[in-house]
């Protein structure tokens, strides 16, 4: 069984390449989709900073406390082909229902990583400090990001 860093590294790992796959998924969306529609432009850009800003924290925590349990690739094509849980879901059209709809099954996603990890962490100690308030920041925000989705696809 890994040690409890590692555990906790090893998670991290996945979660950064999710973040960066996130961001990359609304990026794309935002330019893809018709600018017609700009409320899904506008929330698909302000969605992407924010998963670009859980993909910051991570590495920064992961170099910070686990520079030995927890690789932060430093080559593209490792991060794209590393572990990952969410992963990436390539567009098939520039429709934006079905933009909104692969979104939110990796926000659905996000949801469910980031709880379980905050559970196995619970009443643990052996992570650097801030680690719970971080896991239950990035999860505040996927809560956001899945319900502003819902709300966009009604308008659509
Ligand atoms: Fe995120
Ligand atoms: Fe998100």
């Amino acid at each position: 069984m890994l040690d409890g860093t590692r555990f906790v590294a090893k998670h991290l790992e996945k979660a950064l390449a999710d973040e960066w796959m996130a961001h990359y998924q609304y990026w794309i969306g935002s330019i893809l989709v018709n600018d017609r529609y700009e409320n899904v432009v506008a929330q698909f850009v302000e969605h992407a900073g924010q998963e670009y800003d859980h993909a910051t924290e991570i590495g920064a925590w992961l170099l910070k406390n686990a520079p030995r349990d927890g690789r932060v690739p430093t080559s593209l094509d490792e991060l794209l082909r590393g572990p990952h849980h969410c992963g990436y879901k390539e567009p098939v059209m520039n429709d934006p229902k079905s933009l909104v709809h692969d979104s939110i099954q990796g926000e659905a996603c996000a949801i469910r990583f980031y709880s379980e990890l905050i559970t196995a962490i619970d009443g643990k100690e052996y992570y650097g400090g801030n680690l719970p308030d971080m896991l239950e920041w990035i999860l505040k925000d996927e809560k956001t990001h899945m319900s502003d989705l819902q709300k966009l696809l009604k308008t659509l």
